[in-house]
């Protein structure tokens, strides 16, 4: 996004401030080059909030009236980017590995832990109405509500369906018509199975129960070692004994966890016990 000359711009000690709340809130870990990205994600509310600068604003959102801003100011500064069957090598994995060896009257648990507008939990649930051989249950979060509430009317673009296989294609989303010419929906059968809810990794856990699969793909590379290592200690506590991690493809557990063990690029298992 281009900035125009009136973009107010963090001072290094403004900048701090911000990068010490969002470490504490979020864990996400945002290097000082990262000034021109807070600027860019924060300056339209500084101007819907009539603040003159970052100092003005970082005392809003600290304060108790400044709640319901702090929430806009952390979902905006989390990045969303996601597309069905991203990184297809976990798909073919689930399907040629996990589900031919499932048998029926089992029940497959699959979290997808930072799920975003829900391109990445639908890919999942087609696959798995498709080819899973028993019962499942996906559970899909992100720390940001809005991309959750997306994700769970589960309405996506034509351009952003074109990696979708055309059989699921034709099996699992409906055009759009009228006012939703150009969009497609993920179907209410498809919607229906999967469960949607906020959390945050970097907090506690709920009790949501154990997993035999968890994805948690290209979000790790927002939070420094020690932060990753914690996330790493608390999903590794969800997971059944010999259940599989996704993690994202430029993402590597090695020096970060002993919890689990390599499979493939991208796939770990959890270490026996
Ligand atoms: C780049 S997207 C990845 C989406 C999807 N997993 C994929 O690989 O396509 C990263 C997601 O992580 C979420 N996220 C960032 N920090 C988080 C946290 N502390 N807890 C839960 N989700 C978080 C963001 O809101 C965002 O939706």
């Amino acid at each position: 996004m281009e900035m125009d000359s009136a973009t107010p711009i963090p001072s290094d000690k403004e900048f701090q401030l911000f990068q010490q709340l969002i470490q504490d809130k979020l864990g996400i870990f945002l290097p000082a080059q990262k000034k021109a990205l807070l600027s860019n994600r924060l300056w339209k509310r500084l101007q819907a909030c009539q603040v003159k600068g970052f100092g003005d604003y970082y005392r809003l959102i600290q304060s108790p009236q400044g709640k319901g801003e702090l929430n806009i100011a952390l979902e905006l500064i989390t990045t969303n980017e996601t597309y069905f069957f991203r990184e297809q090598k976990h798909f073919d994995y689930l399907q040629e590995e996990i589900l031919p060896k499932l048998r029926p009257g089992t029940n497959f648990r699959v979290w997808s832990a930072a799920s975003s507008t829900g391109e990445e939990p639908y890919s999942i649930a087609m696959v798995l109405r498709d080819r899973c051989p028993s019962e499942w249950e996906l559970l899909c979060s992100d720390v940001n509500r809005t991309v959750v509430e997306q994700a769970k009317i589960g309405i996506y673009p034509d351009v952003r369906v074109k990696n979708i296989p055309p059989e699921y294609l034709r099996r699992f989303c409906r055009k759009g018509v009228g006012p939703q010419q150009g969009n497609v929906r993920v179907t209410a059968e498809l919607r229906d199975a999967v469960q949607f809810f906020t959390l945050n990794l970097h907090e506690d856990f709920p009790d949501i129960g154990k997993f035999d699969l968890v994805f948690l793909r290209n979000v790790l590379i927002y939070f420094e070692n020690d932060n990753k290592s914690k996330i790493l200690e608390r999903i590794a506590d969800k997971l059944n004994p010999g259940g599989i991690l996704f993690v994202g493809h430029s993402e590597s557990l090695h020096g970060i966890s002993t919890r689990f063990t390599p499979v493939k690029p991208a796939i770990y298992r959890l270490a026996g016990r």
